[in-house]
């Protein structure tokens, strides 16, 4: 008895020795602003560091304010435990303050200055703001429980490109609207305002069009799924679909987050899952069958039916209602055209419209031209603006369309900003998040080139053969996370983590850059994946 009676008091006193330490007032661990990306400027002001610990308020005044201060203090009691209160009235010290009143600023920029007694975040916007306190947030490096000690400093900041983006697959496999929710969370710690989210191919169609029903009906479940590249099949019904109440509250979610969701609806081809729906508006008129493997089929939508265009026009109506975004993806990318040289109507309608091949462009290619030049009309009468896949340029596409450019000059891609297109850089050479990192690995896309994490830092999305003005048409960079062989979301996180890490660099830090110091940051920020419970691929 006396010996049990010991040991419990053993315990007790460990346990009491335990608590202390942990709750114990007076520790703090010291921020440092070498975070990812890494801010533009920081000038130390040598005086004593900010304090923050349970009993610091923010000070938020307007409601963007308020949402950033709420965003802040989650992320705060994530790390250190603690949960800051937010005030609209100035306490005398102790406080960081949120304002968006440096108007004359770049967009998205901040300044944030820590004094002894408070920090201030000066956005220009409230997504600089957003910005400022991502920093604050990334500056801590450990210390669960502990107050944090801001070295006394002002640090200036602001994006290289105003379009930084990030791209999921939600067709080849689906993730639920939670997941998605992760993934904008993800996004936002890496200072990404825009999501490109892949909502229609072959094998699904995931976004409710009230008008068109059958869509979701039908076009969102394939029968089975392909084994890997072995030709066999599962016969496991897999699919799933976002509904437009789901959509409207991801939207809301990301924008909170100071995230633009852009949809890409992708056409004429990667649309047999409409096809399936609706039969009547391909060429053959079917049968059609949700795909049930990867790669790309000949079946699209039929050009010469004056019904697909009512269909794309319904389609499209209701995206551009359910998604406030001004640029709006129509794909676009690999179309082979076989179907519409043998179709009578679309033979009728290249006749009916005067195509012709020419140096540019075949005849087919400009009846491609004519499909996207119409959704491109409807949305710009809604004040919207199309982006789509670099095809889009060998079909004939003027230069109101942004170009997302995806392929090298080996593959046929040609570069957009040459040629006074904007354009968003996200060559499969190096920012496709599903390709391997390296050989050996056993997730993602094996078939395909590598694409280890140097690489990713490595890529220069300016040539310095640029002119000035071929330079400014180049508004932005994107990893892309297609799905094919990615069928959890934890997986989605390892293939993006940390290649993400070093796509924010190269989307918001000016060139050059040194990798080995991005290195030493990253070490530290893989404790936030840790923190937030992201998976990710350890450093080799
Ligand atoms: C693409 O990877 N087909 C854009
Ligand atoms: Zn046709």
């Amino acid at each position: 008895m006396g010996k049990i009676s010991n040991i419990i008091r053993g315990v007790v006193s460990i346990a009491v020795i335990w608590l202390a330490a942990s709750c114990a007032p007076g520790q703090a661990v010291e921020a440092d602003y070498n975070v990812i990306p890494l801010p533009h400027s920081v000038r130390s002001s040598g005086s004593d560091p900010f304090r923050m610990s349970a009993s610091t308020t923010v000070v938020a005044v307007d409601s963007a304010q308020v949402v950033n201060a709420e965003l802040f203090a989650e992320y705060i009691k994530t790390l250190t435990g603690f949960r800051l209160k937010i005030t609209d009235r100035m306490p005398s010290e102790n406080y960081i303050r949120l304002a968006a009143s440096n108007e004359d600023a770049a967009p998205e920029s901040y300044r944030i200055t820590v004094a002894s007694d408070s920090i201030v975040v000066e956005g220009a916007d409230a997504a600089g703001t957003f910005y400022g306190l991502q920093t604050l947030r990334k500056a801590i490096r450990g210390g669960r429980g502990d107050d944090v000690l801001y070295p006394a400093a002002v640090i200036e900041d602001g994006p290289r490109f105003s379009y930084r983006g990030g791209h999921l697959d939600c067709v080849r496999h689906f993730f639920p609207a939670d997941s998605v929710k992760t993934y904008i969370d993800i996004l936002a710690l890496h200072n990404i305002n825009r999501f490109h989210w892949h909502l229609t191919d072959d094998q699904g169609w995931r976004i409710e069009i009230r008008s068109l029903p059958e869509l979701t009906k039908k076009g969102s479940v394939r029968s089975g799924t392909i084994i890997g590249n072995s030709g066999q099949y599962d016969s496991v019904p897999y699919g799933g679909y976002y509904t437009q109440t789901e959509l409207r509250d991801i939207v809301a979610y990301a924008a909170d987050r100071h995230i633009t969701v852009i949809p890409e609806i992708d056409l004429p081809g990667h649309m047999v899952a409409a096809l399936t729906s609706y039969p009547s508006l391909g060429c053959t008129g079917g049968p059609y069958e949700v795909y049930r493997r990867w790669g790309v089929t000949d079946d699209i939508l039929c050009a010469g039916n004056d019904s697909v265009y009512v269909f794309l026009d319904k389609v499209f109506d209701e995206v551009a209602d359910v998604f406030p975004s001004e640029l709006i993806h129509i794909g676009g990318d690999e179309v082979p055209h076989g179907k519409w040289e043998k179709c009578p109507r679309c033979q009728a309608k290249i006749k009916e419209l005067g195509l012709k091949d020419d140096a540019r462009s075949t005849a087919v290619q400009k009846l491609q031209n004519h499909i996207m030049k119409h959704v491109s009309d409807r949305l710009a009468a809604k004040g919207r603006r199309v982006i789509g896949w670099d095809e889009l340029i060998d079909n004939g596409f003027d230069t109101t369309a942004v170009i997302m450019s995806w392929r090298s000059p080996q593959d046929g891609g040609q570069d957009g900003a040459a040629f006074g297109y904007k354009t968003v850089r996200v060559p499969n050479t190096h920012l496709y998040f599903d390709y391997q990192y390296a050989e050996g690995d056993t997730i993602g896309a094996p078939y395909w080139r590598k694409i280890p994490l140097d690489s990713v830092y490595a890529y220069n999305p300016i040539p310095k053969c640029f002119t000035a003005e071929q330079a400014a048409n180049v508004i932005g960079v994107q990893g892309n996370v297609w799905t094919e062989f990615i069928p959890s979301f934890r997986e989605v996180q390892y293939m993006a983590l940390p290649r993400m890490a070093a796509l924010a660099e190269l989307q918001w830090c000016d060139s050059p850059k040194d990798y080995e110091a991005f290195l030493v940051r990253l070490k530290y920020f893989l404790n936030l994946y840790e923190e937030e419970g992201y998976n990710y691929r350890p450093l080799d």
